[in-house]
């Protein structure tokens, strides 16, 4: 009678324990390599969940400023609702702002935060994103300096008087 007894308070402590640490699945970045999105545009980050979950869940993320400034420089959701039974991968979309200015490339941190219990966190937890800088613009097209010429050279062959700018331009180009 007292084994019986034993048996059932150590089963109740066993439920006790299963019921006190879950088993969940964890959640990590799929790449730990800086992800780059060029202004203007969007680009997904993968998340990869590891082993079974009970159902569906709400993995919340977090975006830290460093160069890049929310939401001037980019919009990156703060949760993703993962739902098990298919691909063990979800995506978020996160898009780069172009806001017309000529600056540097910049980035921001991008991280798994806690949940509510129902998903622990692997490795890598985090991500840089890098918003790459505004190209250089393109040289100025050559075509106003030929046509130029070209009116100047007329303007020699005809013997006409040769302003400045022309007698520098067929300097340039005799
Ligand atoms: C992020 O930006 C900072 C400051 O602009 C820079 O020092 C750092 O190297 C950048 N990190 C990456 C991974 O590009
Ligand atoms: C980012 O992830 C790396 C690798 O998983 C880890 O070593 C580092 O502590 C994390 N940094 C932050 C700020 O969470």
């Amino acid at each position: 009678m007292t084994a019986f007894l034993y048996l059932c308070i150590a089963l109740q402590l066993l439920h006790l324990t299963v019921a006190i640490a879950p088993i969940v699945p964890t959640v990590s970045f799929e790449s730990s390599s800086t992800v780059s999105i060029p202004e203007g545009t969007s680009a997904d980050v993968c998340l990869t969940i590891t082993g079974a979950a009970a159902g569906p869940i709400t993995i919340l993320l977090g975006a830290t400023d460093q160069s890049a400034i929310a939401p001037d420089d980019y919009t990156a959701p703060s949760s993703v609702t993962y739902i098990p039974g298919g691909s063990n991968i979800v995506c978020i979309s996160i898009t780069a702002v172009q806001d017309n200015v000529d600056e540097p490339s910049e980035n921001f941190t991008y991280t798994i935060l806690a949940g509510m219990g129902d998903y622990a966190i692997g490795a890598p937890s985090n991500i840089t994103i890098t918003i790459p800088g505004a190209p250089p613009p393109p040289p100025p097209c050559p075509c106003k300096d030929r046509i130029a010429t070209l009116a100047c050279k007329h303007m020699e062959n005809n013997g006409e008087y040769l302003p400045m700018p022309c007698r520098e331009l067929l300097g340039n180009n005799p």
